[in-house]
């Protein structure tokens, strides 16, 4: 019998990079997709064309797609996506040979002020004139709705905003919505309820969720989504991760948990743990922490793979 396929993004060097305080050079994080790539992963968030003064982990943007070129030579069915936030970083992402770009647009008045300093309307026409623009560039285009659930600004999202805006970016041209729960706030129950009602409303476009694991339920999030029948999720190699502008959100979902679980209910993902567990190392001894999802401590005993020794792993 053959497996359903989950589509997993793994955000670690842009979601998961962008926070650290440490500024991690470019080599080393080439380096880490090189490992996500060896694992498996075939969708990586690589960087975001943000402004350096926002975001200086992400300066080495255009260094980092040219770093990329010749890593996609060798494996052609690679995608690596990147965040803009407006028109002038899709033309810099184009200009760097980007061929799929995001557009981060959040739900709440709040919330896009703190991220991109723009109300909730500008915000969502900035990012309708990027998507469209993007298109008629060619290349691919996908638009997160942030804080879909919670915002740490103000408090719950309205559903119907979080439907509004995911259906004005469809229209725009977003070929995929991903609707993120920036601080980890959600419960499964709430992720079903939205995404069933998400499922139904927002047409012409596919869905994908971004759950962080601030209180430990991003596994249980996923796997509300997936019931319910979304098949795209992000997640990030450690769970390395979290917003600089949201304040209390921790590290993403991480890739190892959802393979894990993803694969032991019956999905394939095209990921090999073992390799993800030596793609955690490097960025452990990049990061020089310990990272690893819940499930990494079972993982590496599994697959003989000492975090500590793993930590000192050579770049
Ligand atoms: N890339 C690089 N530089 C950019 C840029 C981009 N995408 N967009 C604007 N800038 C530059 C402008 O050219 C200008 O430069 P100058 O000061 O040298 O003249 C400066 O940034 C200010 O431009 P402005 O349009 O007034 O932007 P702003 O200060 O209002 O900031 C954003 C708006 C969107 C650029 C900024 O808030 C941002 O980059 N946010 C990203 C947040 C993020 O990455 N969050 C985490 C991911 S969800
Ligand atoms: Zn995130």
């Amino acid at each position: 019998m053959s497996q359903e396929h989950i589509i997993i993004t793994d955000v670690s060097p842009r979601d998961g990079l962008q926070n650290q305080k440490v500024l991690i050079d470019t080599a080393s994080k080439l380096a880490l997709m090189q490992k996500l790539i060896d694992a498996g992963v075939r969708r990586i968030e690589a960087t975001s064309f943000v402004s350096p003064k926002a975001v200086p982990q992400m300066a080495d943007a255009g260094d980092i797609m040219a770093g990329l070129r010749p890593m996609q030579h060798a494996c052609p069915d690679l995608t690596v996506p990147v965040l803009v936030p407006n028109l002038k970083g899709l033309e810099r992402a184009v200009a760097a040979g980007a061929k799929e770009i995001a557009v981060v647009l959040s739900a709440t008045e709040e919330m896009n002020r703190k991220n991109i300093n723009m109300g909730l309307e500008q915000a969502a026409s900035v990012s309708e004139d990027t998507l469209r623009a993007a298109l008629a560039a060619g290349i691919g285009a996908r638009a997160y709705v942030a804080v879909a659930w919670e915002c740490p600004f103000e408090g719950p999202t309205d559903l119907s905003t979080v439907v509004a805006l995911s259906r004005r970016m469809a229209a725009a041209g977003a070929q995929e919505v991903i609707i993120a729960d920036t601080i980890g706030a959600a419960s499964p129950a709430q992720v079903r309820d939205r995404c069933k009602v998400l499922m139904n409303e927002v047409t012409g476009t596919e869905l994908a969720v971004h759950f962080h694991d601030t209180r430990g339920m991003g596994v249980a999030n996923a796997w509300a989504a997936l019931e319910v029948g979304i098949r795209r999720f992000d997640a990030s190699a450690g769970g390395i991760g979290g917003c600089p502008f949201a304040p209390g959100a921790s590290g993403n979902v991480a890739t190892e948990d959802l393979v894990l679980m993803a694969e032991q209910s019956g999905f394939s993902t095209g990921i090999d743990l073992a390799g993800l567990l030596q793609a955690v190392a490097y960025a452990e001894s990049v990061l020089g922490r310990p990272l690893g999802g819940h499930s990494a401590a079972w993982l590496r005993r599994k697959f003989g793979v000492a975090p500590g020794a793993a930590a000192a792993m050579p770049a």
